[in-house]
């Protein structure tokens, strides 16, 4: 998505070789016509996989999975991260392992808002070790339902999530692929 790529060379900030800092239009402040943008793309991408639904992980996906579901014409669910493991048969909950943050949470899904019949799009803004759209997936799966694909705003393909995940058969479509981080340096995939 070339004005996605523009946005990230010029307001992007490399923090390390693993962390990109895109706070001006994706994860503080909000690009409205952006993440609407990206929203055509998903679609674009996904609109002949039969989904039913799109999930996206709370809170940095909550935007761009708005703006896709809009032009999908599709309901969407935020999956919530809870500290601790409800007790109670009403919920799908899993473990996730954040590397990143260096801290677990239990992801969370409401058994009212899927059925074996539907078929998942699950969107998020980063995919790093791919350990939250492995969660997701697994929410999805424990319901008997399908995982359509996993859109993608920003992938960093050089670490391990996006290899892993299309290892175990999901279709993933990244808007922006990140080949490289280095101090001031920002590589795409070619
Ligand atoms: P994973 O799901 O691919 O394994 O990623 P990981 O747990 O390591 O990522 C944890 C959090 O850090 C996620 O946000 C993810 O979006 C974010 N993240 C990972 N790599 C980067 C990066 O290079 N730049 C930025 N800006 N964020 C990154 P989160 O905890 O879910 O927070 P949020 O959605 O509430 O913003």
């Amino acid at each position: 998505m070339e004005n996605l790529h523009k946005r990230i060379l010029e307001e992007g900030q490399a923090l390390s070789e693993n962390v990109l800092k895109v706070d001006s239009f994706l994860n503080h402040q909000v690009d409205a016509d952006l993440m609407y943008e990206m929203g055509t793309y998903f679609k674009n991408y996904f609109e002949n996989h039969k989904v039913t639904k799109i999930f996206t992980i709370e809170s940095s996906g909550i935007a761009p999975t708005v703006m896709t579901a809009m032009q999908m014409k599709l309901p969407m669910v935020t999956l919530k991260k809870q500290g601790s493991k409800i007790l109670s048969g009403d919920v799908y909950q899993t473990t996730v392992h954040s590397y990143t943050k260096d801290m677990n949470y239990e992801l969370t899904l409401s058994k009212k808002y899927i059925s074996k019949e539907d078929n998942i799009l699950i969107i998020d803004d980063f995919l790093a070790n791919g350990e939250a759209a492995l969660g997701a997936a697994r929410l999805v799966e424990e319901a008997g339902a399908k995982v359509a694909g996993i859109g993608i705003v920003i992938e960093k393909s050089f670490q391990p999530g996006p290899k892993m995940l299309k290892d175990k058969g999901y279709d993933v479509y990244s808007l922006a692929r990140i080949a490289k981080l280095g101090k001031g340096s920002i590589e795409f995939v070619k």
